[in-house]
């Protein structure tokens, strides 16, 4: 037997809903067998725009014992899952911030030869999805990481249609995370495990 699979899970969330596939993702990847971090990226936004929204300052406050993530838990993992709302297509401003500290990190090679993959949320259907995904996915080719995406590797991804990674649209805030997401989250998370045991045992062996 080899050593557990080591799993980064990381995400921001203003509004707890990718807060909320990050722990499905979590509980997936620890029935596959692998040992899991969960980590936030810190939040920057100033008091008052988080007060004028309840559910943002819910979940900040809901997600308080979640550790703030460190440029440790990417070198530790041998996989990362990276997940954040759409900001206009894009990848939130506060994970994009923790990612672009790690420049030592990427200089020293010690970003690369890990499974990365991502998981979204937006309010609106074709709200930039699949472009956040891409653009966070640009990032991991710079590190010399491996993008495991779902493909259509599951007859579930032909019912959620996204094979660039989980996704949710919460039409700020009235569907709630649902058994479709959940089930992406699953595939997603088992698939990431599964190709980075793989790799970890041949990397051993090479
Ligand atoms: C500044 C800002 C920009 C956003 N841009 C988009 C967008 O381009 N398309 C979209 O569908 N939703 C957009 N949203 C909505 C969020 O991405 C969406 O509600 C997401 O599911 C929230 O995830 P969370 O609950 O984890 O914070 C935006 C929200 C904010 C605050």
């Amino acid at each position: 037997m080899s050593d557990p699979l080591k799993l980064s899970v990381i995400y921001y969330s203003s509004t707890g809903t990718i807060a909320e596939i990050a722990n499905a993702m979590v509980a997936e990847a620890e029935s596959a067998g692998a040992e899991v971090r969960l980590r936030k990226a810190p939040e920057l936004a100033p008091d008052a725009a988080i007060d004028a929204n309840p559910a943002w300052r819910a979940n900040l406050e809901a997600t308080r014992s979640v550790p703030e993530v460190v440029a440790e838990d990417v070198v530790w993992a041998d996989a990362v899952l990276f997940g954040t709302p759409t900001r206009y297509g894009n990848v939130a401003a506060q994970l994009k911030q923790f990612i672009d500290t790690l420049g030592g990190e990427w200089q020293q090679g010690l970003l690369a030869d890990k499974v990365y993959s991502g998981f979204v949320s937006s309010a609106t259907k074709h709200g930039g999805q699949e472009s956040t995904l891409l653009a966070l996915y640009n990032t991991i080719h710079h590190f010399g990481g491996f993008v495991v995406s779902p493909g259509y590797t599951d007859s579930s991804k032909f019912a959620d249609g996204n094979p660039y990674g989980t996704s949710h649209v919460d039409g700020q805030g009235q569907f709630k995370v649902d058994d479709e997401t959940r089930t992406a989250a699953a595939v997603q998370a088992r698939r990431v495990v599964r190709v980075a045991q793989a790799l970890k045992v041949g990397f051993a062996a090479a």
